[in-house]
């Protein structure tokens, strides 16, 4: 493996054995994947262990972007979410929009939509804002102690924007290092025993099970303390906010039936809000930090870009347009690393994909982790290069292989919000620390429910000589930055 390059987990050799696919498979995802998968089109088929009782057959990658774009936006309701996901994340989000299909989906989503104008991006600016001077001033503390576990920090960046986008109030610092832990240990089980579910195991002989139910309840306490506190306070009349995402759940009724959610149904809700609103932000915050401490003179460029635009200054809503390096820096790690790495979607009738017969009960994986660094589309596909953004060359590959958020009906409603919670969070830490690389530590990319580093995100931080806070510039000058 190149040192130079950014980790990627080791490819499947040819014709691996039974054994070996079943135990790399139930660490990560990514370990799948061989060779070809990189470098071939068309559609790739892999038979799956026949097993009594079970209804799969085969598993197919599909590699061609009309038939990726075919699979989630021209057919998608003949290639629903997979049962797999349902498997793997129910106990914590129930019944919710991201695992729902069909009806159940359209009247979740009509629910959710107009609860999501509350995450607009003018509407939320401030709450990142509070949220980032927050997680500015816990890693400057943390650093204090040796190597920061970035990853931890950013997921706790994260899930206070979400929080306070639901709730209205910070997510108290108490229980966000438990919840970030409980979802560790969640999702680590919750990917072996959807797996196991797949292979027919039975329930008695998977480990764990009693360790991954107190971790969703842990989640879900946490959040339903607030959702009952709120409804208690709306069914007293007393006064409670109005322009936040619980307000609008609890008011919001389905367009059609006039239905709206009962307490059970809004707890799902706000478990899957919460949870797609910040796990996956995290884990794109952390490799992109991890990708600027390894590549200083990127790491230099922008922050020469921040204070260039906004200087020591309070960032605005209006900066954030400014920061196109910032940005591309997020972008190009969600490329090499999407959170998302693979979208599993089930096959409900024969079909044909290019010169494959798909089976009904068979998985389709549609995997941006493939696309991204695909060898067809990308120049250097396995390298850190955040001005890819604004080569013509790589306009192409942006548009039909670029799909973090995936594409179609049930594209990720949360990208704009995503894109400027980590544009304005890395601003405001690179200008206040430098972040360098800890030489005794490589991260291990795994992906489970999201790809993360299965030993953490360590990183050296330490302050800039005269990094000033806000308050350190004139309003004049700062008023005089803004209007460049
Ligand atoms: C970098 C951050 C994010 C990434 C990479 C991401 C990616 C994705 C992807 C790939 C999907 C589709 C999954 C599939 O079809 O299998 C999705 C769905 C979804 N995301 Fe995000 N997401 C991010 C942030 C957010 C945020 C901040 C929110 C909320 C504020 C959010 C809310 C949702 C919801 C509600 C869905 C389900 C939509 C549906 O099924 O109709 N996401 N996301």
């Amino acid at each position: 493996m190149n040192p130079q390059l950014p980790p990627m987990p080791p490819v499947m050799p040819p014709n691996p054995s039974l054994r070996r696919r079943l135990r790399e498979g139930m660490r990560s995802t990514l370990a799948l994947f061989q060779a070809g998968a990189f470098t071939l089109g068309g559609v790739g088929r892999h038979p799956l262990p026949v097993l009594p009782g079970s209804a799969r057959r085969c598993a197919y990658t599909v590699r061609e972007p009309d038939l990726i774009r075919e699979v989630l936006v021209g057919r998608s309701a003949e290639f629903p979410k997979s049962i797999l996901m349902d498997n793997m994340l129910r106990d914590i989000i129930g019944s919710s929009l991201f695992l729902a299909n069909g009806e159940t989906w359209r009247w979740r989503r009509a629910i959710v939509n107009p609860a999501l104008q509350q995450a607009r991006v003018t509407a939320v600016f401030e709450r990142m804002r509070e949220a980032g001077d927050a997680a500015v001033l816990r890693i400057g503390a943390a650093s204090q102690a040796g190597p920061v576990r970035i990853d931890l920090e950013v997921t706790h960046f994260a899930a206070d924007v979400i929080f306070r986008t639901i709730f209205s109030e910070p997510i108290d610092p108490r229980v966000a290092p438990r919840i970030i832990a409980a979802f560790e240990t969640y999702q680590r089980l919750a990917y072996v025993h959807g797996l196991l579910e797949e292979l027919h195991v039975p329930k008695v002989l998977r480990m764990g099970k009693g360790e991954k139910r107190r971790a969703a309840e842990l989640i879900r306490s946490a959040l339903k303390a607030p959702l009952d506190r709120r409804l208690a306070l709306l069914r007293s009349g007393a006064p409670a906010p109005e322009n936040d995402i619980a307000a609008s759940l609890i008011s919001q009724s389905d367009p059609v039936t006039g239905r709206s959610l009962n307490d059970a149904e809004l707890l799902d809700e706000v478990a899957m809000l919460f949870l797609a609103g910040h796990e996956t932000s995290a884990s794109a915050l952390a490799w992109a930090l991890y990708l600027l401490a390894t590549n200083p003179a990127i790491q230099e460029r922008v922050l020469t870009e921040v204070e260039g635009k906004i200087g020591a200054c309070a960032p605005q809503f209006g900066d954030m347009k400014k920061l196109v390096l910032t940005r591309n820096v997020f972008r190009e790690a969600l490329r090499l690393y999407p959170p998302v790495a693979v979208m599993p979607r089930d096959s409900v009738c024969p079909e044909q994909l290019a010169d494959r017969k798909v089976e009904p009960g068979s998985v389709v994986f549609v995997t941006p982790w493939i696309m991204h660094r695909h060898e067809r589309h990308w120049d250097n596909p396995n390298g850190f290069d955040p001005d890819r953004f604004e080569a013509d060359s790589a306009r192409t590959a942006i548009r039909q292989v670029y799909f973090p958020f995936s594409m179609g009906p049930r594209v990720c409603p949360g990208a704009a919000f995503a894109l400027q919670e980590a544009t304005l969070l890395l601003a405001m830490l690179v200008r206040r620390y430098r972040f360098e690389a800890d030489d005794t530590h490589r991260p291990d990319p795994v992906a489970r429910l999201t790809l993360r580093s299965d030993n953490g995100v360590r990183l050296r931080v330490t302050p800039r000589d005269g990094a000033a806070s806000s308050s350190g510039r004139t309003l004049e000058a700062c008023a005089d930055l803004a209007l460049r």
